[in-house]
């Protein structure tokens, strides 16, 4: 993959633009990912040329659009291999996904004294939603805790699962941390017990193969604009008897059988979870985006990131005022760090006015934070069509920013 980096780079149009006059070298792929060339022509000319309000006309454009969106779920299926298509919902993002869930499996299966599990390093969104739940059903939330080099410590999970533990939730990738969990155990341990599980895939999808039936998860979720595609579209995947057994999240048109004043009747998978009109142009590029990465390789894909990781990883360690934040035996494309005596706000300002784009902050996942004890990390997250130079860009970039502190 080294060799065709430049010609990779070249389907991106935002790689070739400058920030203040510097080629731009952006490290913020785990906040959202860049776009080819594909995903913004196929947006252009489904606006420009087959525009129309989908599975609601009898005209040319609106059949016409209906199969593309239809042909993109059929491509997400594959992607992932679930066994249906009825399986594959289309929502805003992960943030929605799993609302739907907390909400709707919420609604069907738990009780109060209840228990959901999920881990500590789950981002807010996998927090929160589960925490609205047990508000409103006084169920319990119980929390998978991580060491202090980031690994998961799954070997606590049993003593958390009880006759009451209903699902666990939890993240494939750490954003924060770059922690690959060990998810096919966490699903091997659940389904012991029937319990089912929830893989937040928002930061692995685009980075490592994804078999839902492999897996045997029973909710996967991830996020189009993470993948290469539009932002405001997302995936759910979710088992067909489950999903038979959740009432709908939202209610509106499309996913509803029939309505009478007196009673309404609801919709077949998937349509009974897409009320109302769906981001269907965002569908259809979010299928341009996985066929991008599918003629690709995502084994590939796979294989250069975490050579690219693991040479910011040994250039990073040069630097002794630096402590990388998450040092998991398996991770995934993110390097999160603190400074000595340095924000890494102030950091992230100054390696902006290189054109070099990281996010600092807590990155929605404040309860890391709390674990290490700190208020935030400097964070780059690769992409495949990140480059070794731009590594030592950063490099350079982070002794500047040294000299420039004292
Ligand atoms: N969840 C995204 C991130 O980690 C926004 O940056």
């Amino acid at each position: 993959m080294k060799n065709d980096i430049t010609k990779i780079r070249m389907d991106f149009p935002i790689l070739s633009e400058k920030i203040y006059g510097k080629p731009l070298v952006y490290f913020d792929n785990a906040a959202t990912t860049q776009k080819p060339r594909i995903v913004i022509d196929t947006i252009n000319e489904y606006y420009s040329k087959y525009n129309a309000n989908i599975h609601r006309g009898v005209h040319f454009l609106s059949n016409f659009t209906t199969t593309a969106t239809e042909n993109a779920r059929e491509t997400i299926r594959k992607f992932i291999n679930a066994g249906s298509h009825d399986e594959i919902i289309f929502t805003r993002g992960t943030t929605e996904a799993i609302n739907l869930v907390a909400f709707s499996f919420g609604e069907a299966f738990i009780s109060e004294g209840d228990e959901i599990i999920v881990s500590e390093m789950e981002h807010h969104s996998n927090i929160v939603p589960w925490q609205m739940l047990c508000e409103r059903k006084k169920a319990v939330l119980k929390v998978i805790p991580f060491d202090d080099n980031g690994n998961l410590e799954t070997e606590k999970l049993n003593n958390l699962i009880s006759d009451r533990t209903k699902l666990i939730s939890v993240t494939q990738v750490s954003n924060a941390l770059g922690t690959i969990n060990p998810v096919e155990d966490i699903i091997k341990t659940a389904h012991l017990k029937n319990i089912p599980v929830l893989i937040d895939g928002a930061q692995a999808a685009q980075h490592i193969k994804v078999d839902v039936q492999k897996l045997n998860c029973d909710f996967y979720v991830f996020s189009g604009h993470k993948i290469y595609g539009p932002t405001g579209i997302g995936v759910l995947y979710g088992k067909k008897e489950l999903l038979n057994q959740m009432p709908p999240y939202q209610g509106g048109g499309e996913m509803i059988s029939k309505v009478t004043f007196a009673k309404t009747t609801f919709n077949e998978l998937p349509f009974k979870f897409e009320a109302g009109t769906p981001n269907y142009i965002d569908t259809i590029a979010l299928a341009k985006a996985i066929e991008y990465i599918e003629n690709t390789g995502l084994d590939k894909i796979e294989k250069y990131e975490s050579e690219l990781l693991e040479y910011a990883t040994t250039k990073i360690k040069t630097l002794d005022w630096i402590k990388i934040t998450g040092e998991a035996k398996h991770k995934s494309s993110v390097l999160s760090f603190v400074m000595d005596g340095i924000h890494p706000s102030d950091a992230g300002v100054l390696l902006d006015q290189m054109g070099i784009a990281i996010r600092t902050g807590t990155h929605c996942a404040e309860p890391v934070m709390q674990h290490f004890g700190i208020t935030g990390t400097a964070r780059a997250s690769f992409a495949f069509y990140n480059t070794f130079e731009e590594v030592d860009k950063l490099i350079e970039g982070l002794k500047r920013v040294k000299q420039m502190f004292g």
